[in-house]
């Protein structure tokens, strides 16, 4: 995939402030700080266009990047941080699930997951409401640059076994640091915008 040309485009917490220009959609979910903003930055080579933070909790909206004026890659606020109130939570999930649940444009969801540990139980809740809405899903285990590389392998068999990971399902290591399996990645979003 070439990136001729990304910008940020709007960021919505309800419906009517999606776009409204009918391009296909990739969206991403994952755990707060888990590296949504940066896989988005590396995609697309970018530094900074999705803010990014080391801080849990960054990205509260729902922000809509313009790829080569084709296709919209949306950065979703991570689930999982404890120290956003109950009443955010709250918001927060009826913001995704509006989203997922509504979104027409929507082609497929990456769901990401720490390379490092084993998915969690928000983790593997996201992975079961994917496929219950039918979404083609790609799952990312991020970080990989932080383990070594002897236990890459074990990871990927932790995530996979606790996800409960089905076949039709592909399952990619990712570093936004050593950009690992970039082309992958974006081999990906273009098939899902062709399908
Ligand atoms: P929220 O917006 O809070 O949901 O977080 P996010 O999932 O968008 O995470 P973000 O991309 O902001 O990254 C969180 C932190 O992890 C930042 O300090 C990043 O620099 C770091 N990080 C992200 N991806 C990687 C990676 O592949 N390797 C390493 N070593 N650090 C990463
Ligand atoms: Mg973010």
């Amino acid at each position: 995939m070439i990136i001729k040309k990304s910008e940020y485009a709007v960021s919505a917490v309800k419906e009517s402030q999606y776009p409204k220009d009918n391009f296909p959609e990739i969206a991403l979910a994952g755990r707060s700080n888990v590296g949504k903003s940066s896989l988005i930055n590396t995609l697309i080579n970018r530094k900074n266009l999705a803010r990014t933070s080391s801080q849990p909790g960054k990205t509260q909206t729902l922000n809509f990047y313009r790829i080569n004026g084709e296709f919209y890659l949306v950065d979703v606020p991570g689930y999982g941080y404890a120290k956003v109130s109950q009443k955010k939570r709250q918001e927060f999930g009826e913001m995704i699930q509006d989203y997922l649940e509504t979104r027409e444009n929507l082609k497929g969801l990456m769901i990401l997951v720490d390379g490092r540990h084993e998915p969690t139980q928000d983790d593997i809740a996201m992975y079961q409401y994917a496929q219950y809405l039918d979404l083609p899903i790609l799952v990312v285990a991020t970080k990989i640059d932080k383990i070594k590389k002897s236990q890459v392998n074990k990871a990927i068999s932790v995530i996979k076994k606790s996800l409960g990971l089905r076949d039709k399902d592909q399952l990619l290591t990712f570093s936004s640091v050593q950009k690992f399996h970039l082309a992958e990645l974006q081999g990906w979003v273009e098939d899902r915008l062709e399908d």
